[in-house]
């Protein structure tokens, strides 16, 4: 059975490593991470945006292929499905999908309020069903046009305001960006990180954009609060990379290369491979029953 992120999050939290909420686009993708985070015996947070749930046919399809792996895998590990930056309205249709946690981004709301007071409600919608929900102070932008040098940093009291809603782990901006990183990027802020985390206690604390963040900055955001790092572009990359480099050598066209199940496998495989790198680098090998 799936399970909501709260407990591994808090148990992250307390044992001081970070757990990877990988997000997934496709069948290749949720059964790459499923099987590096098994193979580890690493809890698994297992994320999906809007849209990548749409280009699967939806929140449910999304869903469905989640639970419908885990159980013919025989997945062992704690493992929680979560809804990646959504909107008041996704929050919904992914609850209703099956999704056992969501995150509801208010960072784009007009004002602080209209945040504050929709997280008050999902937060009790969500609990009520059981469900966990993360929440988002500051926008955290991307790259634009590789001119953006840092990211936004997050009001500590409006996260503290956020905190007191009883939402269950909480993104905040430090300066990490979303995408890769430009090459003037200023890096974490650890000073906001170290505010933040002073007014907000034990909620476990999440790191958006972990797609090239050094590692010494990753651990040492780890040390300081951070419980959940969140991986989308370096998969992607790792995907694309395995992929072209199948393609180069002209291996689709030999034989039956052209067959999904050959073309697809240099990229599933890397997948599995980079999970397993960056699971090992957030320190939650074998923490799965912690
Ligand atoms: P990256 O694509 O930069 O890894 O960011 C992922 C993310 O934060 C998803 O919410």
């Amino acid at each position: 059975m799936l399970v909501n992120a709260t407990a591994m999050l808090q148990s992250a939290a307390k044992g001081h490593y970070g757990i990877g909420a990988f997000n997934t686009n496709n069948l290749e993708w949720a059964s790459s991470i499923l099987d590096a985070a098994e193979e580890l015996q690493s809890p698994l947070i297992i994320q999906c945006t809007a849209g990548a749930a749409k280009w699967q046919g939806g929140f449910k399809v999304c869903a469905d292929i989640v639970r419908d792996l885990y159980e013919a895998k025989n997945i062992t590990i704690p493992v929680a499905l979560h809804l990646d930056h959504g909107s008041y309205e996704d929050c919904f249709k992914a609850m209703d999908a099956g999704f056992t946690s969501i995150m509801y981004d208010g960072s784009h709301e007009e004002t602080f309020q209209i945040n504050l007071d929709r997280t008050a409600e999902l937060v009790k919608i969500a609990h009520n069903k059981g469900i966990s929900i993360e929440a988002e102070v500051g926008g955290i932008g991307g790259v634009e046009d590789g001119v953006a040098s840092s990211g936004e940093l997050a009001d500590p009291e409006e996260c503290k305001a956020i905190a007191d809603l009883g939402v269950d782990f909480l993104a905040c901006g430090i300066g990490n960006i979303h995408g890769l990183y430009p090459e003037n990027w200023a890096g974490l802020s650890f000073e906001r990180l170290g505010e933040i985390k002073a007014l907000t206690g034990d909620l476990p604390l999440v790191l958006h954009g972990g797609t090239g963040i050094p590692l010494d900055q990753i651990q040492k955001a780890i040390s300081l609060g951070i419980s959940k790092i969140n991986v989308n572009t370096d998969l992607q990359v790792a995907f694309a990379k395995a992929t072209r480099e199948y393609i180069e050598s002209g291996a689709d066209q030999k034989g039956k290369g052209y067959d999904p199940r050959k073309l697809l496998k240099p990229g599933r495989d890397a997948i599995i491979t980079r999970t397993k790198e960056l699971i090992e680098d957030f320190g939650s090998t074998g923490k799965a029953w912690a």
